[in-house]
């Protein structure tokens, strides 16, 4: 009797802990071996003989690669965020594609919250200047920071990622407000928040954290008008995407003195040109789009993009699927 052909699956590139070896003993499985994610062309190619695509927040699945995917019943993406894909025309396809929420909210709630600490603190300086050689003595001026401890925290989104953030800032005495699209009387109760409009939000701020998806109505959220109602000194934290930022006017903004600083986990693109004006201010703190980058949770997002994506090739709707 003919053995049924097992689905083919491309992965784009490897992934942590041991998701992978389990996909493989269930599909005939392709995963791009590279540093840097697959040329186009080369994804293109692959998609075309695909049954399934696990992909990362740096390959673009939209209309042109699902033309030419005439065998794709199922894309998992090993993020929770998800504009590198195109999900209604995958829905008129009726591809199903997952996502992994859930289990990096406290990760990159950490890492939000270590980068608000380090730039508040000036941490990234205080090292450079000591392995530069330059500590000579304890001085009453050196390094100033600003105190996080009783600060004005402004959340852009309370989802679960903002949350988790508003849950740690609490600790710190931190006033909280926000901004979402609905009020969360749940959070407030539980943690003191007040919802407020962009304005107040604005204007009242130490802190801004950004933790919105990236869409049409998010992109360039904080503009230069933004940059300039915000309060004289304040920091900005984003850990959610790089086009939330209008990024040359958070140039504008640091350079001309009026934001005290900010801290990017993500940037518009990513990395960065060699020649960006960010690179060249003091008064900002750089990470390559890390927050959720803990070992833990690095493979638990591997192995729920491969839960998704067996289900889906199972004829099951994937456990988080981002489908309507
Ligand atoms: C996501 O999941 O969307 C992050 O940006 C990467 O973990």
């Amino acid at each position: 009797m003919e053995r049924p052909t097992r689905p083919r699956v491309f992965v784009t590139r490897q992934l942590p802990g041991d998701a992978l070896a389990r996909l493989a003993a269930q599909v005939s499985l392709r995963v791009w071996e590279e540093q840097l994610p697959p040329p186009r062309d080369v994804l293109l190619a692959e998609a075309r003989e695909a049954d399934g695509l696990i992909t990362l927040l740096t390959d673009r699945v939209d209309e042109p690669l699902l033309d030419g995917a005439h065998r794709l019943r199922a894309v998992s993406n090993v993020a929770v965020g998800y504009d590198n894909i195109d999900v209604a025309a995958c829905t008129a396809r009726r591809i199903p594609v997952g996502n992994t929420p859930g289990v990096l909210t406290e990760t990159t709630a950490d890492f939000a919250f270590a980068l608000m600490m380090a730039l508040a603190r000036r941490v990234a300086e205080a090292d450079t200047y000591v392995r530069a050689g330059r500590w000579r003595t304890w001085e009453p001026g050196l390094l100033l920071g600003t105190d996080v401890y009783g600060a004005t925290l402004g959340l852009v989104g309370l989802g679960a990622i903002g949350a988790a953030m508003a849950r740690r800032a609490r600790g710190f005495g931190m006033r909280l407000l926000y901004v979402n699209r609905r009020a969360r009387p749940d959070l407030e109760a539980e943690l003191g928040l007040t919802r407020v409009d962009k304005a107040t939000l604005l204007a009242e701020s130490d802190f801004v954290s950004l933790h919105v998806p990236l869409n049409a109505g998010t992109r360039h959220w904080l503009g230069r008008a933004e940059f300039a109602a915000m309060k004289p000194g304040a920091l900005l934290v984003n850990t959610a995407r790089g086009p939330v930022v209008d990024q040359a006017a958070l140039v504008e903004a640091l350079s001309g003195g009026h934001l005290g600083g900010a801290a990017l986990d993500v940037t518009d693109p990513e990395p960065l040109p060699s020649d960006s004006p960010l690179l060249t201010l003091p008064n900002l703190l750089l990470a390559p789009h890390i927050a959720s980058a803990s070992h833990a949770t690095r493979g638990r997002m591997a192995s729920m993009a491969v839960d998704n994506l067996l289900a889906a090739l199972q004829g099951r709707k994937p456990p988080h699927c981002i489908n309507p």
